[in-house]
Order: C-alpha cells, then sequence, then structure tokens
C-alpha cells in the first residue's frame, strides 16, 4: 500500500509540475529539488488519513501533492536559513543557483500548494476547514522556524522549549497532512482528533530521529553531516550534554567541548568527532534512540484507538519505519 501510494504521488506530483513551467528560471529550481527524491511522508500521510476517515483517497490526491509542495518549500527556505549545501543528495538550491531564486522559487511553492489544495477542498464536506488547517501548518511551521534561529542567540534554552519548537516546525506538518485527509473525508471529530494527535508525537520523534542522523550522517541521508553541530543548533543531545555537564562527576573534556559550542555558537569541522564520540560516551546518544522509541510507543495508543483498517495499518508500519529509517 504504501509502495503504491508513493508511486502515484510521484505521478501526480509530474503532472502538477507540467502545470508550472515558465519562466523556467523560477520552476526549473523547484523541480530540480523534487527530481532529487525525498521520502513523501506528508502526502502518504494525507492519503492514508483521508482512507481511514472512511473517504476516497483519489479526492485527497491534490490535497496531498498541496503538502508536499508546502514542506518543499520550507526545505529550500531551511537550507539558507541553516546555510546547508547538500539535500537529497545534491548542491542545495541556493548553492546551485543562487540564494534570490531560492526564496522566491521557495515562495512560489505556496502558490502552487494553495492551487493544488482548492481542488480537493472542493470536494470536500466543508471546504474552508481544510484551508484552515493548511493556513494553520504554515504559520506554525514559520513561527517553529522562528524559535529555531532565535534559539541560537542563547545559551540557556530549556528542554521543554526544544519540544515546543519541534513540534511547530516540524510535527504541525505531519499533523495537518492527517488533519486535510481526514477532512476531506468528511471523518468525524473523534478521527480527526486521534489521527492528529498520533501524527503530532510522531512528529516530535521525527525530528528528534533528524537531528541524531544529522550527527550520524550516512550518505543515504542526503544532507552533509554534522551541519547541526557546525551550525550551533540547539538540539536535544546538545542541551542534554549541557546539563549533564554541570554535574561535579563530568569529564573536563567533555564540559571544555560542549562550552565551546554555546561560546561560540557551533564547533568547528575539526572538533565534531570529539563531540560526537563525547555524545556517545556519555550515553546521550542512546538516551535519545531510548526517547525517540518511547514517544513512538505512546503515540500508538492513539492510532489504536480508531477502527482496524488497512489505512490503520500502514499508518503503523510507516510510523516504525520512520524510527529505524537512514534517510
Ligand atoms: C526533512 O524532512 C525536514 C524535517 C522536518 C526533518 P524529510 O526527512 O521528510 O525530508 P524529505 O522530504 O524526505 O527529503
Ligand atoms: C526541519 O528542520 C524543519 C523544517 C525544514 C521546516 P531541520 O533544519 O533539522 O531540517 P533539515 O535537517 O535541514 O532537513
Ligand atoms: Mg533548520
Ligand atoms: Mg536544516
Ligand atoms: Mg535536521
Amino acid at each position: 500500500m504504501l509502495a503504491s501510494y508513493t508511486e502515484q504521488i510521484d505521478q501526480a506530483l509530474t503532472d502538477c509540475l507540467a502545470e508550472f513551467t515558465t519562466p523556467a528560471e523560477l520552476y526549473q529550481p523547484v523541480q530540480y529539488l523534487f527530481e532529487a527524491g525525498g521520502k513523501r511522508v506528508r502526502p502518504i500521510i494525507c492519503l492514508l488519513a483521508c482512507e481511514a476517515g472512511g473517504g476516497n483517497p483519489a479526492n485527497a490526491m491534490s490535497a496531498a501533492i498541496a503538502v508536499e509542495l508546502l514542506h518543499t518549500f520550507t526545505l529550500m527556505h531551511d537550507d539558507i536559513m541553516d546555510r546547508s549545501p547538500m539535500r537529497r543528495g545534491r548542491p542545495t538550491v541556493h548553492v546551485k543557483y543562487n540564494e534570490n531564486t531560492a526564496i522566491l522559487s521557495g515562495d512560489v511553492m505556496i502558490g502552487m500548494a494553495m492551487r493544488m489544495l482548492e481542488r480537493s477542498a472542493e470536494l470536500a464536506p466543508q471546504p474552508i476547514r481544510v484551508i484552515q488547517a493548511f493556513t494553520t501548518g504554515l504559520i506554525e511551521v514559520c513561527e517553529g522556524q522562528s524559535m529555531d534561529m532565535t534559539f541560537m542567540e542563547r545559551h540557556d534554552v530549556t528542554v521543554d522549549e526544544y519540544f515546543t519548537m519541534i513540534d511547530k516546525k516540524t510535527a504541525k506538518l505531519l499533523e495537518m497532512s492527517a488533519a486535510i485527509g481526514v477532512l476531506i473525508a468528511g471523518g468525524s471529530d473523534a478521527h480527526l482528533h486521534h489521527l492528529t494527535t498520533f501524527m503530532r508525537e510522531i512528529g516530535i520523534a521525527f525530528q528528534m530521529q533528524d537531528d541524531l542522523l544529522d550527527l550520524a550522517g550516512s550518505p543515504a541521508f542526503g544532507k552533509a553531516p554534522g551541519g547541526d553541530l557546525l551550525e550551533g543548533k540547539r538540539t536535544w543531545m546538545v542541551l542534554r550534554m549541557r546539563d549533564l555537564c554541570q554535574m561535579p562527576s563530568a569529564q573536563t573534556g567533555h564540559r571544555t567541548l560542549i562550552e565551546s559550542f554555546f561560546a561560540k555558537n557551533g564547533l568547528v569541522p575539526d572538533q565534531v568527532p570529539a563531540m560526537t564520540a563525547a555524545l556517545t560516551e556519555i550515553g546521550v546518544l542512546a538516551e535519545a534512540e531510548q526517547k525517540i522509541r518511547s514517544i513512538t510507543e505512546e503515540a500508538f495508543q492513539h492510532l489504536y484507538q480508531l477502527p482496524a483498517s488497512p489505512a490503520r495499518e500502514a499508518l503503523a508500519t510507516l510510523a516504525h519505519r520512520l524510527m529505524s529509517r537512514t534517510n
């Protein structure tokens, strides 16, 4: 089911991109980023949520493309903000083209997304609710990205603040994808509640996993390894290390490293291997893996409030796969 949905999504994406071709300077970078791949997690969630909500997933296909477009817009702009050189195994758009191109091609994807959303929304019992869910997702992701940026000016970011930030920048788009699917189906409020809560919690685990993969950095991940450490990102791992290094028993080498990370707002490339080793030694990586597992398992309580169906099982499989993903 997941494979077949991915294939249908890719076909629908190709059809959508064929509608937007001129000016080539605007749309080619969009095409470039889509061609590079991606897991298509959010459109799959949208289609499965529609099906689990008792609807026809074909009605949600345009909305599924809309959520992928919105997500891809966030990636194009996020890479400028994070100064990231690689995305989906290729040079990022602002590196391959230039910054202005990445800004505008990112912007137009919001418009393309809305155009696609209109087509599914008009098939929904309450179109305005579909639009509202999309708008909420867009606002939340910008608020989350703003927190991500301002945290880099602070040394005292708390773990709670970190969770609020990743809820907004990442989990809310997964939640939105589920909400849009259920709303197109005209599913019950209970369906909406359980599925969106499930997806939001999976979204938190998903971002923690992304932070972990940023360190582990196999080529399959498609992004330059260690980028978060170089940029000074306040991930759960560095916040946890900072807190553990307050203890009298902490090793001086570890303390020096984390102090340097906060004082200089990131490491230099030479320090990355030592940091990865330190995070392993003090058990922070293992703790993060455990946390990802426990958040995922807890999320399932919400999924299992829904009646059993092939779509529900496919969502469960998807969530499990995300936890052990390499890309
Ligand atoms: C990357 O999202 C941005 C995060 C929220 C961590 P994905 O990991 O879903 O990226 P693609 O679409 O598969 O490339
Ligand atoms: C993900 O943040 C959130 C958004 C892209 C909105 P990251 O900055 O961790 O995402 P990647 O790692 O660049 O994909
Ligand atoms: Mg970012
Ligand atoms: Mg980034
Ligand atoms: Mg990341």
